[in-house]
């Protein structure tokens, strides 16, 4: 784990209140595995005085980007920063996807997405095309991280909610028959997005086919201080414990570990 100050490149706006920022953070970027996060300090001073996780969405070189929504006040102040500005942030935190033998599904659902891309060109460079589906509220933010997706020229499918670009509906409803096609292949699939998105991910592959998710939780400290990040494990652990720290233990973990509330 690294704390670095260190200069963003590139603040875009992708639409839909989402942007991709950019940092030149060459120990960070070295160090970076497909799944993990960072902390970033948002404001200068104390206020917000929590750093805010993000995943990483891409490493390219000595640069890492994230893709982060502007929800309340830590990502407003993220999404005015400029190029030439400096970022405090803590990294690479957590754990990563662990990568197994194709052929593999991405899920991914909102800013779910966010670590997939990352997770997809990793595959990409060990040989493995994975199958990518997406989904998104609306047609303007699937535009937002779509195209960075197709660039990688894997199978893609997508959905909107609304109906306003690619198939009406979830995503979630496209993996059951793309699992199904062929009885005898054992996909590996890897999750990230809304919570009830991977409970139903997490239903569909039960006991048929491996699963990981990546976890979002609020989070005080990532680093394990602050035990304030916790989900329930299906089973209790060897020191009888049933929590789940998702900072320090995740944020991936294997979707049959996680005992997921209705
Ligand atoms: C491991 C991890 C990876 C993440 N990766 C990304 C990412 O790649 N891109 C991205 O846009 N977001 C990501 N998030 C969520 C992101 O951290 C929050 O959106 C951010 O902290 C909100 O900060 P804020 O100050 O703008 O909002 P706040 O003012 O703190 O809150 C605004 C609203 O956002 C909700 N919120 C705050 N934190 C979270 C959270 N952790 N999860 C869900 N809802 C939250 C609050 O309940 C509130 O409704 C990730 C979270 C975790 C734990
Ligand atoms: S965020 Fe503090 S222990 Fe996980």
């Amino acid at each position: 784990m690294i704390q670095v100050k260190r200069q963003i490149i590139l603040n875009e706006s992708l639409g839909a209140d989402i942007y991709r920022l950019s940092i030149q953070a060459p120990e960070i970027a070295a160090a970076a595995q497909a799944g993990q996060f960072i902390m970033v300090k948002a404001g200068m001073g104390f206020d917000p005085l929590l750093r805010r996780p993000f995943s990483i969405h891409q490493v390219e070189g000595d640069e890492i980007r994230i893709l982060f929504k502007r929800l309340g006040k830590g990502t407003a102040l993220l999404s005015k920063l400029n190029a030439g500005e400096r970022l405090d942030i803590l990294g690479p935190l957590g754990n990563a996807f662990t990568l197994k033998q194709p052929p593999c599904c991405l899920i991914g659902g909102g800013m779910g997405v966010a670590p997939l891309l990352f997770l997809a060109q990793t595959m990409l460079s060990r040989g493995i095309t994975p199958h990518i589906l997406l989904g998104a509220r609306n047609k303007e933010e699937l535009m937002a991280f779509l195209p960075a997706f197709q660039a990688l020229g894997c199978p893609l499918q997508y959905a909107t909610d609304d109906g306003s670009m690619g198939q009406r509906g979830f995503i979630i409803e496209a993996l059951p028959p793309l699992l199904a096609k062929d009885n005898k292949v054992k996909w590996q699939v890897y999750s990230c997005g809304p919570y009830p998105m991977m409970r139903a991910v997490a239903a569909i592959c039960h006991s048929k086919w491996p699963c990981q998710v990546s976890m979002e939780t609020m989070m005080a400290c990532g680093i394990s201080a602050c035990l304030g990040c916790t989900v329930t494990a299906r089973n209790t652990n060897e020191k009888g414990g049933q929590y789940l720290h998702v900072c320090q233990d995740g944020p991936v973990f294997a979707a049959d570990r996680i005992e997921w509330k209705s």
